[in-house]
């Protein structure tokens, strides 16, 4: 059998990774800047990570959610007291397009109600109501097409006040920051709207914090920047620092009832070992305020540079989007100083999302890289 050839690869084959670093199966090392799509938060084998999901394995690494998982609890105290939703309830499933799937679910049991609200660029995941949110039709199926999904212009006050007067809303579905989307961030007074427009319809306000939680900008979850709290908020990636799992944030409004979600994996003690060692490591290394001092460090580094058009960031959340198309740069980021980069599906932007412990050395190497780059700009 083959692999199903859906993922345009670079070369290379990582045999070992750590911090910040990754060594192929040449034993030549690489800086990640990237963190595969912003999932790894606190560094790739990080001591804690590495002890916590082991000592796990050998006790116990698999019952499903027939039985009594107190490390679930545990994930959900200490998530609480940590994001500032210590009122919440958590449902933990297995990946990012899972917790939208049962956010939007959720969100259209509670109302009663089909129609969602998301956005211009936005993206949810691939399964069938996530992919509808996402705005991409090259990715979203016959099977997934839906009329329940009204696309309105990003940061657009005036389309949101349409939308809502002229449909039955259950829901509004926004990124923290956009991410695949090249790093858009909502204005606050957008983000206030959508909460009081929310309020006024009795519609659920669902934050995808997927990419944009976890500490990655600063705050545990990009939202609160504008100072609002979401009904729903879903959360991933950067949660497990590779681990698979995903979760869901729900309010106390929201009435649970057996059998209403569920799934096999979600929760399982492994994800949760893996989970507590994120949380643990941003508290104890101080992260978030890591994340926000070295955000505003390698802005100001990068502000200058005559390549760049705008740089739109938010912590350690970066688009730098540059006057000409990113791939050839990202190539020789790559290439010529074995730096690892994103891109975003805007073709100028370039996506960084390091780890939230990596040091200003490292990142030194990364705006000395851009430097050299940006001035043989010609050659690329
Ligand atoms: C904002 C956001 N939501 C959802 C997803 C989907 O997550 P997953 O790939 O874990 O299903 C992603 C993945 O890139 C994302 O960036």
């Amino acid at each position: 059998m083959k692999l199903f050839d859906v993922y345009p690869l670079f070369d290379l084959n990582f045999t070992k990774a750590k911090g910040s670093y990754l060594w192929n199966d040449k034993n030549e090392k690489y800086l990640d800047l990237y963190g595969g799509h912003a999932v790894i938060s606190i560094g790739h084998s990080h001591p804690t990570y590495v002890q916590k999901v082991t000592e796990q394995l050998q006790n116990i690494g698999f019952y499903s959610n027939s039985v009594k998982i107190s490390i679930q609890e545990e994930v959900a105290q200490k998530l609480g007291k940590i994001s500032g939703y210590d009122e919440y309830s958590l449902f933990m499933c297995n990946s990012g397009a899972e917790a939208n799937e049962n956010a939007l679910k959720l969100a259209s049991f509670h109302t009663k109600k089909k129609k969602n609200i998301c956005f211009t660029n936005a993206f949810h995941g691939r399964t069938s109501a996530a992919v509808a949110a996402t705005d991409n039709k090259s990715i979203i199926a016959p099977v997934n097409q839906t009329e329940n999904f009204i696309f309105i212009p990003f940061n657009n006050t005036t389309a949101l006040e349409e939308a809502f007067s002229n449909h039955e809303i259950s829901s509004v579905i926004i990124e923290g920051i956009q991410g695949v989307g090249g790093v858009q961030i909502p204005d606050v007074a957008f983000l206030q709207k959508i909460r009081s427009l929310c309020d006024e319809n009795e519609a659920v306000f669902i934050c995808d914090e997927i990419q944009s939680g976890y500490g990655r900008t600063g705050k545990f979850f990009a939202h609160q920047y504008a100072n609002v709290k979401a009904d729903i908020i879903t959360v991933a990636k950067g949660m497990g620092n590779g681990f698979p799992v995903g979760g869901v944030l729900i309010a106390p409004k929201f009435q649970a009832k057996h059998g209403l979600l569920g799934t096999t994996f979600g929760g399982n003690y492994l994800a949760c070992a893996a989970s507590l060692a994120v949380l643990e490591t941003i508290e104890n290394e101080k992260l978030m305020q890591k994340s926000s001092e070295l955000g505003s460090y390698l802005f100001d580094q990068l502000k200058e540079n005559h390549l760049i058009k705008e740089i739109r960031y938010q912590g350690l959340m970066f688009g730098i989007e540059l006057k000409t198309p990113c791939t050839p740069f990202r190539n020789k980021l790559l290439s010529e100083f074995k730096i690892l980069t994103g891109n975003a599906s805007c073709p100028n932007t370039l996506r960084i999302l390091p780890a939230l412990n990596i040091t200003k050395t490292e990142l030194d190497l990364f705006v000395d890289a851009f430097k050299i780059l940006s001035k043989s700009n010609d050659n690329l």
